[in-house]
């Protein structure tokens, strides 16, 4: 009856959590009230995805549903969203330690062309009840103690990391549990896929230009002639497989191998991505899946931002390919 046992043997996300933090004897299952009430917000984003509800509304709708789930689970004292300009400080009586950072609907452009779509979200703790301020989210990306995303597509599946590996979950809509599907996942030591916007290549640095060139043309000295043969390539090549969809490049950058990139360009010097929201809880996934989050020049968790809205270019995904583009900024020097 091994299938039965298996089947019985249900390992939904909220075990899984339990399972990891009951290695802590301190922790009193605060975190696993917060991942549940996150999850809670991730369930009702996929079944509004699925009812194909129209994207204005679904941008505002999902920013509504992770604050009021978030702030109801008393473990929070400070929010961050990409649909807020200023920070949320939660009122006193619904205080808890947990501060967390989120984008509640990435992608969103491409809600109607059926690209997948995603929420992504940092966690970072504080130490004591003092009255939340900006100091306790303008932190590096290394202090966060988990961060993850939820993929809405063919099927929702939620990505987590609390900083001991990376585990995927699939949503069972009979159950109406994230079930753990993607256990342990390694991104590949080196890939075969880029993915950038081609569309800013006539404004990228030398290293960018190189380093997209060197994958997959014979490398020309000048790299403004590269720009040009680039032009031409994109004609004839369909290697930029982005999906313009952080979330969906991501996934599959973290289960095929290879980059994910959104580098400076002349028009927007520190890239497109929010530091907080997009760039801290890519590269903490990244990096807890063996491989790397790299800004053009540092490892992108140790930037302090200093807005809550913060921009970076990043550069992440498999170890070796992300060593070749350190190497070709530090060329640069
Ligand atoms: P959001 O939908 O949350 O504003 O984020 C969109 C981001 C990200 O998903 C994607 O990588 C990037 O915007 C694409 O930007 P371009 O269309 O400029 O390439
Ligand atoms: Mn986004
Ligand atoms: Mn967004
Ligand atoms: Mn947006």
């Amino acid at each position: 009856h091994a299938a039965d046992a298996h089947r019985t043997d249900l390992m939904t996300i909220t075990r899984f959590v339990l399972n990891e933090q009951s290695k802590y004897p301190e922790s009193r299952g605060d975190f696993t009230i917060l991942l549940n009430h996150i999850v809670l917000g991730c369930k009702f984003v996929c079944s509004s995805v699925n009812k194909g509800e129209e994207q204005k509304k679904l941008d505002v709708l999902s920013n509504e549903v992770f604050i009021k789930a978030l702030v109801s689970s008393g473990r929070t004292c400070i929010l961050v969203s990409e649909e807020d300009e200023d920070a949320i400080i939660v009122e006193p009586s619904k205080r808890g330690r947990y501060c967390v950072v989120f984008d509640p609907l990435d992608g969103s452009s491409n809600i109607d062309c059926g690209v997948s779509i995603g929420t992504i979200f940092g966690i970072y703790m504080v130490k004591d009840d003092h009255e939340p301020t900006l100091a306790d989210v303008l932190q590096p990306g290394k202090q966060m103690v988990a961060a993850g995303y939820c993929m809405y597509g063919s099927s929702c599946t939620l990505v987590l990391s609390t900083g001991k590996g990376v585990n995927g979950f699939t949503l069972d809509p009979s159950l109406g549990e994230f079930i753990l599907t993607h256990p342990d996942i390694r991104i590949p030591k080196k890939g075969k896929i880029y993915s950038v916007n081609e569309g800013n290549a006539k404004n990228w640095d030398g290293p960018t230009a190189k380093y997209v060139l060197v994958r997959f043309t014979l490398y020309l000295s000048f790299y403004a002639v590269a720009i040009i043969s680039l032009e031409l390539q994109t004609w004839f090549y369909d290697n930029d497989i982005m999906m313009n969809s952080m979330v969906a490049d991501v996934h599959r950058t973290l289960l095929y191998g290879g980059t994910f990139m959104y580098p400076a360009d002349k028009k927007s010097p520190s890239g497109k991505l929010r530091v907080l929201y997009e760039v801290f809880p890519m590269s903490f996934l990244m990096e807890n899946a063996g491989g790397q989050a790299f800004t053009g020049k540092q490892r992108a968790l140790d930037l302090v931002p200093t807005k809550i809205h913060d921009r970076s270019p990043i550069f992440l995904g498999s170890y070796d390919d992300i060593e070749e583009i350190k190497a070709l900024y530090a060329a640069e020097g």
